[in-house]
């Protein structure tokens, strides 16, 4: 069974902003992780094209909505995976014929089920989030909203609406969708997300309007062609569409029903009350998981695309390369938590942890096995406490590392790893090669210490390769890695077991992984 993970496709109204990189970065993280498991992964990403939003924007700017799409798809939605080093398996953009097919089909076996009905809707509707939103939760706005009714949700701005609409019946899945988050308490996640999510769906839920009428830049009903499907409604699918649902059978066994749906919490309504209910409806079975992560905010406010508080991603790396993007989205926030970021802190870490800890480890041991050693690993003498100490610290932060991946937790993942970089470290700091070597260059100690090092650096270039795969990949060559195999066929069992470097293989010295910036943050 393939261990599916993915991630929000996203609107491409504008380019993409930290945000999206955000959930995008830790799923291509976790995904990396599982692979050095051993397991059969799959990554999937994408992009959600129809509804107003979109056609809004396409307006705006004097193009057909398809257009529009394309050219924002290919010039920015596409290329930051490469900026981003995303090891994606499938990219769907919702525009596709096969995804057009596979929501049809999707459509039509819910109408074919009875699980569909004609009905008249009158409400509010937000273009910014494409929500309907009940009355309970409509404010007058102020400000710069006077005038306007808002969503108590978001603050977006609404409109009204009346139309004739399908609806699908979601008021009768209450019950069913509360046995999901009791039996399987792992359903959504974290356990904030949770509550909010068991006591929205206890308040009570209503039947959904699920099409539109009144605009064509959407999938057609497949019985009714006066309606396109409620985006929402058609962009969901796209999780099961991409897998190969109504069209590929086979792929579709192996890829569902997911491992994972990482997304913000903005949209956990969606993914875990909606998105669950519609399966049921199709008798399909639901994700293992929903896990839903906080916002990250620039100055005190959620980043968002409307609101203009973006940093660009490529800014970032650009100064400081994919690997410590990477790294700091992994590592300085709480994965279910709300956090700030801001371009003094990535400069912070970078210099603090990457330059000082982890890329100066690499140099020096390097820099002491060519100038002692002439660059060929020594045999190693018996391991002393110190020595062991090292050797069981890699034997605990890995299993650490992989219960808070396991758990969704990147942040931990890293610091329990990070323990490495300190011990190695420290180790060296109190071994001290260069006072060994002085006072006798044949101490049988001196080889010990550098092995134990250049061991310790072998177990991080593959525990951090999911994080950092371009350092570890410099690092995979500098300690003579081809000896061993390709990093990536590494796995995370194996990481503790030492010796695996060939006495003799060459070490070579390490490129600087993390080259001191001067540039301070941009005007
Ligand atoms: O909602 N902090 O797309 P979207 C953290 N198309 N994550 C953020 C963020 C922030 N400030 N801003 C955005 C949609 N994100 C739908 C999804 S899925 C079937 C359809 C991330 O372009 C986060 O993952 O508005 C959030 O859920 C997603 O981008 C919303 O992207
Ligand atoms: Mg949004």
């Amino acid at each position: 069974m393939t261990s599916a993970t993915a991630t929000p496709i996203y609107y491409v109204n504008a380019r993409p902003h930290l945000g999206h990189a955000y959930t995008t970065v830790v799923a291509d993280a976790v995904c990396r992780w599982h692979r050095l498991l051993g397991h059969e992964t799959h990554l999937l990403t994408g992009t959600d094209e129809h509804g107003l939003k979109v056609l809004r924007r396409a307006e705006q700017n004097g193009v057909s909505p398809q257009e529009w799409t394309d050219r924002l798809v290919e010039s920015e939605w596409k290329p930051l995976l490469e900026t981003l080093d995303i090891a994606n398996d499938d990219f769907i953009r919702t525009s596709e014929p096969r995804h057009e097919t596979g929501a049809q089909a999707f459509w039509q076996d819910l109408h074919d089920r009875g699980e569909v009905y004609k009905g008249e809707f009158s409400g509010w509707y937000s273009v910014g989030s494409e929500e309907f939103v009940a009355d309970d939760d409509v404010l007058d706005g102020e400000g710069d909203d006077e005038g306007f009714k808002i969503s108590a949700l978001d603050g977006s701005r609404l409109e009204h609406v009346t139309e004739e609409n399908y609806f699908f019946p979601l008021a009768k899945y209450q019950q069913r969708l509360l046995d999901l988050y009791e039996q399987n308490p792992r359903f959504i996640q974290p356990e904030s997300a949770r509550n909010e999510i068991v006591s929205f769906v206890r308040r009570g839920l209503k039947d959904l309007s699920i099409s539109r009428s009144t605009f064509d830049w959407g999938i057609k009903v497949p019985w009714d062609e006066q309606h396109v499907m409620y985006v929402w409604i058609e962009a969901l699918l796209n999780y099961v569409t991409a897998a190969g649902y109504g069209v590929d059978e086979e792929r579709f066994d192996r890829l569902w029903p997911a491992n994972i749906h990482l997304v913000g919490k903005d949209i956990a309504r969606f993914h875990a009350v909606i998105w669950p209910a519609m399966l049921m409806a199709a008798g399909q079975p639901v994700p293992h998981r929903v896990f839903a992560h906080g916002w990250l905010l620039v100055g005190g406010q959620k980043m968002s695309k409307s609101k203009a508080n973006g940093i660009r991603p490529d800014e970032l790396v650009d100064v400081f390369g994919s690997d410590a993007y990477r790294y700091y989205f992994s590592r300085a926030l709480t994965f279910g938590s709300d956090g700030s970021i801001s371009w003094e802190d990535v400069h912070a870490r970078y210099h603090a942890e990457l330059a000082n800890g982890f890329g100066n480890l690499a140099s020096r041991v390097a820099a002491m096995i060519g100038k002692y050693f002439d660059g060929a690993l020594p045999a190693p003498g018996d391991l002393g406490p110190a020595e062991q100490a090292i050797v069981d610290l890699v034997r605990e932060a890995t299993t650490t590392a992989d219960a808070a991946i396991e758990a969704v937790a990147p942040q931990d993942a890293v610091a329990a790893v990070w323990t490495i970089v300190e011990a190695l470290n420290g180790y060296l700091t109190e071994q001290a090669p260069w006072a060994v070597a002085k006072a006798d260059p044949h101490d049988p100690r001196l080889a010990t210490i550098l092995v134990t090092a250049a061991e310790g650096l072998r177990a991080l270039a593959v525990l951090l390769n999911p994080v950092m795969p371009r350092a570890c990949a410099a690092l995979w060559d500098s300690l003579g890695g081809a000896a061993i195999g390709e990093l990536s066929d590494q796995r995370i069992a194996d990481v503790a077991t030492w010796g695996q470097i060939p006495v003799g293989t060459t070490i070579t010295k390490v490129p600087s992984l993390f080259p001191r910036i001067e540039t301070e943050t941009p005007a």
